[in-house]
C-alpha cells in the first residue's frame, strides 16, 4: 500500500501513522520528523529548516520534494506523513510515482476541527530519549514530566506555542486543504473523523483502507 496522510495540526496525523505502519508493515515517512532529525542533528537543512518550522511556515517545496524523493528511494509501500503539503508537491510526488510505476493507492484525509487541535497540541509532549509522543493534559505521565515508557524527559515541540499553532493552522487551510479536491478528483480520498479516542480514529482508518487490502492481496 502507498498512502497519504492529510489533516490539520494535531489531527492525530503521527499517531495514526506509527500505528498503520505497524500494522501493515510498510514504511513510515514524515517530513516533520526527518527535518526534526536534522535539527538535532545540527545540520545545513537542519538550520534553514528550523527557521521556518519556528514560524509555523512551510519549508520550501524543492527542500522538501529532494528530501522525500531520497527518503522514497525505490521503496514499494509508504505512509507519507505531512507530506504533500502544497500542490506542488502533490505534483511532485505524483510525476515521481508515476516514474517509479507505483502510484498511490489513497491518501486519508484526517477531520478535525482547529479548536480541538489546539488544546491537542497544546498537551503533546515528546520524550527526548526514546521519541515517544504522550498529552499531558489527556493522559498525564505517572510521573509528572517523565516518559512512562523509558523515564525519559517529556519536553515540548519549539512550533507548539499557541501563537505558532494558530499560523500553522492558518497555513493548513491556505495551502494544505485544496489537496483534499486534488486527491477528490483522482477518486483517492477516503475521508476520515478523526475525533474520539485513538483507537477509534485508528479502525476508521482501517475500515477506509479494508477495500484496497483485499485488491492488494495476491
Ligand atoms: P509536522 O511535524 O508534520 O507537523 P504537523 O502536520 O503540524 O502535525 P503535528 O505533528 O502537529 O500533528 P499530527 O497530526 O501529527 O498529530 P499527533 O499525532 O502528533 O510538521 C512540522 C513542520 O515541519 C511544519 O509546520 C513545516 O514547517 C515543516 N514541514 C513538514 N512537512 C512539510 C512539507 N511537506 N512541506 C513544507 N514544510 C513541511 O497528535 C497531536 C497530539 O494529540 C499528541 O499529543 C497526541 O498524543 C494527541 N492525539 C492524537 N490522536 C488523538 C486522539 N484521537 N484523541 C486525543 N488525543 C490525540
Amino acid at each position: 500500500m502507498r498512502i497519504v496522510l492529510l489533516g490539520p495540526p494535531g489531527a492525530g496525523k503521527g499517531t495514526q501513522a506509527r500505528k498503520l505502519s505497524e500494522r501493515y508493515g510498510i514504511e513510515l515517512i514524515g517530513t516533520g520528523d526527518l527535518f526534526r532529525d536534522h535539527v538535532r542533528n545540527g545540520t545545513e537543512l537542519g538550520l534553514l529548516a528550523k527557521k521556518y518550522m519556528d514560524a509555523g511556515e512551510l519549508v520550501p517545496d524543492d527542500v522538501v520534494v529532494e528530501i522525500v524523493a531520497q527518503a522514497l528511494g525505490s521503496s514499494d509501500g509508504f505512509i507519507l506523513d505531512g507530506f504533500p503539503r502544497t500542490t506542488a508537491q502533490a505534483e511532485a510526488l505524483e510525476r515521481r510515482l508515476e516514474e517509479m510505476g507505483r502510484p498511490l493507492t489513497a491518501v486519508l484525509a484526517f477531520d478535525l476541527p482547529d479548536e480541538i487541535a489546539v488544546k491537542r497540541i497544546a498537551g503533546r509532549r515528546t520524550c527526548s530519549t526514546c521519541g515517544e509522543t504522550t498529552n499531558v493534559a489527556l493522559d498525564p505521565p505517572r510521573v509528572e514530566g517523565l516518559c512512562d515508557r523509558c523515564g525519559g524527559a517529556l519536553v515540548q515541540r519549539d512550533d507548539d506555542r499557541e501563537d505558532t499553532v494558530r499560523r500553522r493552522l492558518e497555513v493548513y487551510h491556505e495551502s494544505t486543504a485544496p489537496l483534499w479536491d486534488f486527491y477528490r478528483n483522482r477518486g483517492l480520498l477516503r475521508v476520515v473523523d478523526a475525533e474520539g479516542p485513538e483507537h477509534e480514529v485508528t479502525d476508521r482508518a482501517v475500515r477506509a483502507l479494508a477495500p484496497l487490502e483485499q485488491d492488494a492481496r495476491p
